[in-house]
Order: structure tokens, then sequence, then C-alpha cells
């Protein structure tokens, strides 16, 4: 028989059983093979934030158990897409996402490709009042699940004055999401 690299095709019902106790907090994801160029994950609910995350590839998300929604921004401005139960949805690169799953219980595969070399990641805050950007971190990414979480510690962990808007004042209420979001809806809808 063939070595192949990434096994032989597994029952995805079967993973997802196995690896329930991953997709939920304070996880909330799984990466299915290790070390293949197409980075394959499934992202469980709930779990929602308040970071944007700037892709150099393209995302494809499958929302196949329950719904969610992506917070997208681009130059201050803020959009909405929902990912419903059942939708598949190709992300553009750079294109910058908040992914807001609220629901538990609900799961997504998201599929997205190794980095080129030199290309980077960034992760970054934005101002819920007035939509200006406050703190950007580029950074290479090499493996989803823990390259990301110490960017989020020094955002969280920085002073409240590199926190405040430079256009309004408002401070990022840093890991505070909810007040984050409280914010947004109050301004942006
Ligand atoms: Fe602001």
């Amino acid at each position: 028989m063939l070595n192949l690299r990434y096994g032989r095709p597994l029952n995805f019902q079967r993973w997802l059983d196995e690896n329930a106790h991953l997709l939920q907090p304070p996880v909330n994801n799984q990466q299915i093979w290790a070390d293949s160029d197409f980075m394959v994950t499934v992202v469980g609910g709930p779990n929602q934030r308040s970071d944007f995350h700037d892709d150099p590839v393209e995302e494809l998300f499958y929302q196949f158990k329950g719904n969610a929604y992506l917070l997208l921004w681009e130059d201050g401005r803020y959009d909405r897409v929902d990912l419903r139960e059942g939708d598949v949805f190709l992300l553009p690169p750079h294109t910058l996402h908040s992914p807001q799953r609220p629901e538990a219980g609900s799961q997504c595969l998201v599929v997205e490709r190794k980095r080129p070399p030199g290309e980077p990641d960034a992760l970054q805050w934005c101002c819920a009042a007035c939509g200006t950007l406050i703190k950007r971190y580029e950074m290479g990414l090499t493996n989803i699940v823990t390259d990301l979480p110490p960017v989020y510690d020094t955002f969280y962990a920085s002073p409240e004055e590199e926190r405040r808007c430079s256009r309004c004042g408002e401070i990022h209420p840093g890991q505070d999401f909810k007040a984050w979001h409280r914010t947004l809806t109050r301004n942006f809808t």
C-alpha cells in the first residue's frame, strides 16, 4: 500500500466527535492535518472577539453547523457577512475580518493555504466608536493555533494610552470584547 503523507480518508463526523472537546471553549479550533499546504481547521462556537485578521491568502469558510458572521473592516468602515448554516464563502486575501461565533455548538470548516515566505499575516484592533485603526501587529505565521495568542496577549497587556483612538479619544477595551461590541452596535447599526 502506498504511504500517503496525510493518511487515508477519514470519516469527518467521527473526527468531529473525537475532537468535540477541542471545538468548544477555551480552545475552539483544531487543525485536521499537520504540516500540509492546505491548513484545514474546524472552528467551533461560542467564540467572539474584537481583533481583525489580515490574511495574505484566501480563506474558504464552510459553515456546516449553526450560524456565525464575519465583521469586515476597510479604511475605517465596517461591514458584515453572515455565515448561515450551509453557506460556503471564499474570502479574498487581505480582507480584514473578525469571525464572530455567538452560537454554542456551531461549527465551521476553514481552509487556507500555508503562507508563502515573506508574506506576513497581521492582527489589528480598531475603534468601535469611529472605525479608526488603533493598533496593528504583523507576524510570520506558520501555525494558526499557536502563533496568534502571543499577539493577543501583547495587545491586551498594553497600557490604556496605547489603546486610545487618535481620532475620537475612545479607549479600546482590550480583552473585553463585549464592551467593544456594545460600542460598535451603538455607533454602526
Ligand atoms: Fe475613535
